[in-house]
């Protein structure tokens, strides 16, 4: 999709116009479906904006919006992602908005808030960390996208339909195993191997945490084997005005194992968001 000339994201948009609008970024390997329960428990005036972030869901390639953004489309990287969301969200008259993502949204939302801190009101961090990978997961991350690039399939990531649940739900909620796996089998490789790329490649940004004086919101799954509750701990303690939520029974998807709990929490940072004054 082209708007003026600019490469867009595919985005989910629904809402009254003109109200703060909440971004949210999806995690990896899936694309804004991820967000429908969350979402369909907001307010409906609420404007919501949930982009596919590049290769997944209908978002153009990776390479294809690393070009439109000025980017080398040979470099995958986080900053194309944040830079893409930024320029679509430009597109259509957004300039300040509530920035939230899941685990690689989360890297996203990082990098929008260091390269286009004029435009997050509000930081929503949920069930992701601001550290890089150290060398053991990068090599582990660089081998899935090798294989997945020489397969042409994404099996290598199926396993990620149990691994981003809890332990609880792994057993409990089947039917959230079937949707994750419905969704991850949706995403095409060269997405995958992009991806897996761009955050292997992602930098450490703790650093912007005790600098960001907005309002944060930090949320965790409490059985959450991917990005820990001892990370979110860290960066809820690390961020001067920030909410911390522990959602019991829930991995690595609060946003569909226990959509509720996400829901209050980014209706609270809304709120909290709009009572700064800018
Ligand atoms: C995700 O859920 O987005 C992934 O677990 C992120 C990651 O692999 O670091």
């Amino acid at each position: 999709m082209t708007t003026d000339g600019m490469l867009a994201l595919h985005t989910l948009r629904r809402g009254v116009p003109g109200s703060l609008p909440l971004v949210v970024l999806h995690a990896f390997p899936v694309d804004h479906r991820m967000w429908w329960d969350v979402t369909d428990l907001l307010p409906g005036e609420r404007t919501v904006i949930a982009p596919d972030l590049p290769g997944f869901g209908t978002s153009p390639s990776g390479p294809d919006v690393a070009a439109a953004v000025g980017a080398d489309p040979a470099v995958p990287s986080v900053d194309v992602m944040g830079d893409a969301v930024v320029a679509s969200l430009r597109a259509v008259g957004v300039e300040r908005a509530v920035v939230a993502g899941l685990s690689m949204g989360g890297y996203v939302a990082l990098s929008i808030l260091e390269r286009h801190p004029e435009l997050v009101a509000g930081l929503g961090l949920i069930d992701t960390k601001a550290t890089a990978d150290d060398d053991e997961a990068r090599e582990r991350r660089l081998e899935i996208a090798r294989r997945v690039r020489a397969e042409l399939r994404v099996e290598a990531v199926y396993g990620m339909r149990t691994s981003v649940l809890g332990a609880t739900n792994r057993v409990a909620r089947p039917d959230l195993v079937e949707r994750v796996f419905a969704w991850i089998r949706d995403q095409g490789p060269s997405a995958v191997a992009w991806a897996q790329e761009a955050m292997a490649a992602r930098p450490d940004r703790t650093a912007l945490l005790p600098a960001y004086a907005g309002p944060a919101l930090v949320v965790v799954g409490e059985e959450d084997e991917l990005s820990t509750v001892d990370d979110a701990r860290s960066m809820s303690y690390q961020l001067p005005d920030s909410e911390l939520v522990i959602v019991p029974r829930a991995g690595h998807m609060t946003s569909i194992e226990s959509p509720q709990p996400v829901a209050s929490g980014l209706s609270r940072l809304l709120r909290r968001a709009k009572a700064v004054p800018v």
